[in-house]
């Protein structure tokens, strides 16, 4: 099977310099060699061209730097169709996570029903009336599932992209109002850091995969690091304590791989700024390794 890596230095969806320059930390990590090892072909296709906040200006703030984000996405919903139609599997690399608009997008361009497991700290299922930061890296599920500004929901011309009852939200331990309402009236499925307490995150994701899975084509994982408890990923704009461990994730991603469902990634939050010494890019390749197939004893 073949890899197609896409490079997206977005930071224009959140407050923080530095997470623009997560595609080249994760690259750095070695991301390339570790999936070859894998026996993947792979082939990075550069990185989207993305413009510094520094060159524009903040026009409404509530929906903060709408239109690049935009223009952006529409250019990431393009190369991703491009990948999956081609037969490959595409591996986003963020920047923050308002990228994922452009990427399920192109996901849902190139396949007639996707699911979708969304691995955050976070709901980002805000919409520009309920959101306290402006910032369009909390919007991405909402605009996704078409709740929100049509800028973000009608992105490669069509709304929505995904079904609630094929999305899942893992490892959520911070849920603004306004947001809480929202995913309640939505009917996604949310697994927060209490049932990953109580069941395991091994039950958890056996459930989790089966609900994105439910007559789908492929399901999409979206991969922020802060759902990561900050401990084992510091590298992020947004952490909060109290989340998944360094076996919790990978767990989650072997049981991903086993299930054998995954046509698409992305891996986002990365801040190497943030970071202590690019442990948190090399946790993302680790965990972008398990869910590939990665195995602690390969079977031959
Ligand atoms: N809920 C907060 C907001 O909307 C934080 C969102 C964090 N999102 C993320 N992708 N890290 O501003
Ligand atoms: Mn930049
Ligand atoms: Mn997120
Ligand atoms: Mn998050």
């Amino acid at each position: 099977a073949r890899i197609e890596v896409l490079g997206v230095p977005l930071d224009l969806g959140q407050g923080r310099r530095g997470v623009d320059m997560g595609p080249s930390a994760i690259r750095y990590a070695g991301l390339q060699d570790r999936v070859r090892a894998l026996g993947f072909e792979v082939q990075d296709l550069g990185n989207v061209p993305v413009p510094e906040p520094e060159a524009k200006e903040i026009q409404d703030p509530k929906l903060k730097y709408l239109p690049e984000i935009e223009r952006v996405s529409e250019e990431i919903a393009a190369r991703v169709s491009e990948v999956l139609k081609r037969g490959s599997m595409p591996v986003i690399l963020g920047g923050d996570h308002s990228l994922a608009i452009g990427s399920l997008a192109g996901v849902a361009l190139a396949k007639a029903r996707v699911g979708v497991i969304w691995f955050d700290a976070h709901g980002d299922m805000n919409t520009q009336e309920t959101t306290p930061s402006g910032n369009i890296h909390g919007m991405p599920l909402a605009a996704s599932l078409g709740i929100g500004h049509p800028g973000l929901t009608r992105v490669a011309g069509f709304a929505p992209k995904v079904r609630p009852e094929n999305v899942v939200l893992v490892g959520a331990r911070s849920i603004d109002e306004g947001e809480a309402r929202l995913i309640r009236e939505s009917g996604l499925r949310v697994f927060t850091m209490h049932e990953i307490d109580r069941q395991g995150i091994g039950a958890v994701m056996e459930e989790a995969i089966r609900i994105a899975s439910q007559g789908v084509d492929g399901v999409h994982l979206s991969l922020d690091l802060d759902a990561l408890d900050p401990m084992t990923a510091p590298g992020v704009g947004t952490p909060v304590r109290g989340g998944i461990t360094y076996r919790e994730g990978h767990l989650a991603m072997e049981l991903l791989a086993e299930a054998g469902v995954l046509c698409s990634v992305d891996v986002v939050e990365v801040n190497p700024i943030l970071d202590v010494a690019n442990r948190t890019a090399e946790m993302a390749v680790d965990l972008l390794c398990s869910a590939l197939g990665k195995k602690i004893l390969p079977d031959s």
